[in-house]
């Protein structure tokens, strides 16, 4: 029998990792003061286990009751062996401490004299509280370590799997716990993983937010105290992301050292970064779990979700390594064509829908470019407002006296894609599923559950509900030859329960075995992952989707950081990026079209406004901004992304180069007045030193610019040719821009 936090992964781990100046945390065995019957190397294992990616090693120690990671970081020298790094162990003991240091190993535990977060807490009926595990067994193939832990006294064993991605530098671990004992065990808390700090990394920086304004980063010292950032939202959440950075304090866009953390989980989560007193430091991650909700049964494994990492130079580096990895071993394989543009009928309609409106809207989406409509909420039964009917997954007859063929054939008939939207987990008490199957909700019996925009979640884990979500989607699919599902989740879980018992873990793996069942019977489906924007974007859910609605908020100048934030973790190809109304249906702020296309381009274009009403002219700039994005499209799914350090914190700078080297697109984004009067050099990134680009400005936006430019950079005018040394040392001179305007600047390798 198999219990897990995440069927869909075959690996998890929890382990510690290292950066670029590790220090190993453990006392080698011979030097250890008192505990030698604890260490239980066997003779014939190796002292040191070695990984090795392009650019870093991790090795894992073997000279202590449970392995240590003795280093992770740049790639060390193929000859530097166990002996040679035991003599940078540290091996300091103070006074008035334990006898013997407690070990931070790959699973740490209190009964050791370890002070931290223990990587496991637990409970068996009429068995002692603490736990004891040491090594069992370690065997590596190729970049996997398996290492087997076990507690013979406690009946529990526990297999962490810890591998380095040769290619991209990120590291996985997982974790998975089973109970070898004759009795349930109860699991309070299960790391995915705990990884040990160098000494140097004082900071920590996480990625907070709120509704429509999602991924804002927070930086903060690892002083005193236990840092707990957790997460109760049953989602990923708008408020914490499962990413973490940790770091030394010179940290920037291209210096200094990272460790980047994420976990691959759509639920509940706990991030947890301590300085123990001692000095050293460690950052662990795991599924927060309820009272109860994990009873691992005799013979059965619980398997949490896989946690990645790496440690790396600089933001930039480590963003890139997630992006090649995700690119690699989580997205779907579609995520890796050009990705059409998306004409999405949401804040064009909202709930007023009807046939002609929306053909309409489907003519003037055509003519701006777009090559995918996704017909947003509203087009099932009394679903006139967010009151009613979620659950019911028909057409509604009264809006769609033909059903939707009509509409799906006028689509086609401008050879564009149709999607569809549905919020699969939920329902309206007004609806007839929840009059039928009152049930089927997720609560606990004699409490109310809160609504949330008038809605319940259903427990998704039940075989029932996900037979009849199943049945529903899959017939609809099928009918109109859907291309794309918009699979949205509008809500946080409140204390979600089968009645009596906690089911928040259950319903993430739940979901993506439900996509999961949906793409294997129509392959060519694609799915995003929208959550009232992007509060469910993670390595869990994208393994299914590869798409995210990153935010409800299409203001460009909010989407500025909000995206920044979610390129910092995922690919920017993944991003759902739509150009909006002027006047932004969330902020009320006007901007201008150039801005809002400039900053759509860094993901995935769309459009997300009421095409039907734009005059001559905007309909010209966007055939532009559509041209300029199927032209490039083809290297923008796999472009290398660079933040840009900029010379003031209202420039937002990033660009997408693409791995040829052969093209290159920079957006530049100025948020308000600068306090001087000419914004200075840009300097740009991710080009060859030595080759010489052809710069140009691939905005049509100079008449806006114009205006406030006595004199314009010569290149804003006509392209100009320069060495990849100058572009990215000294930069290109930024014309004057009004504040809230956007430049997007191209750079193309000049042959010869
Ligand atoms: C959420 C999504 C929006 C839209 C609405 C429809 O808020 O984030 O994009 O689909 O639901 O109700």
């Amino acid at each position: 029998m198999l219990s897990c936090f995440f069927k869909l992964t075959p690996i998890v781990i929890s382990f510690y990792t290292f950066g670029t100046l590790f220090h190993c945390l453990y006392i080698s065995a011979n030097q250890r003061p008192s505990i030698k019957a604890t260490i239980t190397r066997m003779s014939n294992t190796p002292a040191y286990y070695r990984l090795d990616g392009a650019a870093s090693s991790l090795l894992l120690s073997n000279h202590t009751q449970v392995p240590a990671v003795a280093w992770l970081g740049d790639r060390l020298e193929a000859d530097v062996d166990g002996a040679m790094l035991a003599n940078h162990e540290d091996s300091a003991l103070a006074f008035a401490n334990l006898d013997a240091r407690a070990p931070l190993d790959i699973f740490p535990q209190l009964s050791t004299g370890y002070m931290g977060s223990p990587a496991l807490a637990g409970y068996r009926q009429n068995a002692p509280v603490a736990h004891s595990f040491s090594t069992k067994h370690i065997e590596q193939t190729g970049q996997l370590l398996v290492v087997v832990l076990e507690d013979v006294k406690s009946q529990l064993e526990v297999v962490q799997k810890i591998a380095l991605d040769s290619k991209s530098d990120v590291c996985t671990v997982s974790t998975s716990l089973k109970n070898a004992g004759s009795t349930d065990y109860r699991v309070d808390w299960l790391a995915s993983a705990t990884l040990p700090l160098p000494n140097h990394f004082s900071d920590c920086i996480s990625q907070h937010g709120r509704w429509g304004l999602e991924n804002q980063s927070y930086r903060r010292a690892i002083g005193p105290g236990r840092i707990d950032i957790s997460n109760q939202h049953g989602r990923t959440g708008h408020e914490h992301g499962p990413n973490l950075i940790c770091a030394s304090a010179d940290l920037s866009v291209d210096h200094g050292d990272a460790l980047f953390v994420h976990l691959g989980w759509s639920g509940n989560y706990s991030f947890r970064i301590e300085r123990l007193h001692d000095g050293t430091a460690y950052l662990q991650c795991g599924v927060l779990l309820g009272p109860g909700e994990e009873v691992v049964a005799p013979g059965a494994v619980l398997t949490c979700p896989t946690a990645y990492f790496t440690i790396g130079h600089g933001l930039n580096q480590c963003t890139q390594r997630f992006h090649s990895f995700a690119r690699q071993h989580i997205l779907p394989a579609w995520t890796r064509t050009p990705r059409p543009i998306h004409a999405n009928s949401w804040e064009a309609l909202y709930f007023d829908l009807n046939d002609n409106d929306l053909k309409a809207l489907v003519d003037a989406a055509a003519t701006i470019g777009a090559e995918r409509f996704v017909l947003d909420d509203g087009w099932f039964p009394a679903r006139r407002t967010d009151e009613a009917g979620l659950g019911d997954w028909t057409v509604d007859k009264h809006v769609f006296p033909h059903g939707l063929t009509p509409l799906v054939e006028h689509v086609r008939s401008h050879n564009m894609q149709f999607g569809l939207w549905f919020e699969p987990e939920m329902v309206n008490p007004d609806s007839d599923l929840f009059r039928k199957h009152p049930e089927w909700v997720l609560h606990y019996a004699g409490i109310e559950t809160p609504l949330a925009r008038g809605q319940l979640v259903l427990d998704v884990a039940r075989e029932d509900v996900s037979n009849y979500l199943f049945n529903c989607i899959s017939s609809l699919v099928s009918e109109y030859s859907i291309d794309y599902i918009k699979w949205d989740m509008n809500r946080d879980l409140v204390l979600p329960g089968d009645g009596l018992s906690p089911r928040s873990s259950k319903q993430p793996q739940a979901v993506y075995a439900l996509m999961q069942r949906l793409i294997d019977t129509h392959p060519t489906l694609q799915i995003e992952s929208c959550s009232s924007g992007g509060a469910r974007t993670d390595f869990g859910v994208l393994k299914q989707t590869g798409r995210v609605w990153t935010s409800d908020n299409i203001d460009p100048i909010a989407r500025g950081t909000i995206q920044q934030g979610f390129a910092r973790f995922f690919p920017p190809e993944v991003m759902g990026a739509h150009v909006g109304h002027k006047e932004a249906h969330l902020t009320g702020r006007s901007t201008n079209l150039h801005t809002r296309a400039i900053i759509a381009l860094q993901g995935q274009f769309g459009f997300e406004l009421d095409a039907r009403v734009l005059n001559k002219d905007d309909v010209t700039t966007l055939h532009h901004y559509t041209q300029l994005y199927k032209q490039h499209r083809s290297w923008l799914s796999n472009a290398i992304y660079w933040q840009l350090p900029t010379s003031d914190n209202l420039l937002l700078a990033s660009g997408l180069v693409s791995t040829s080297g052969e093209d290159a697109l920079f957006s530049i984004l100025l948020l308000d007045s600068l306090k001087t009067t000419r914004p200075g050099c840009q300097r740009l990134r991710g080009l060859a030193k030595t080759q010489r680009y052809r710069v140009s400005l691939a905005s049509s936006n100079i008449d806006q610019l114009d205006p406030f430019n006595k004199a314009m950079p010569a290149w804003c005018r006509n392209s100009i040719v320069s060495s990849g040394e100058l572009i990215m040392n000294i930069g290109i001179p930024l014309p004057v821009m009004p504040p809230q305007s956007a430049i997007l600047v191209y750079c193309a390798l000049e042959v010869n």
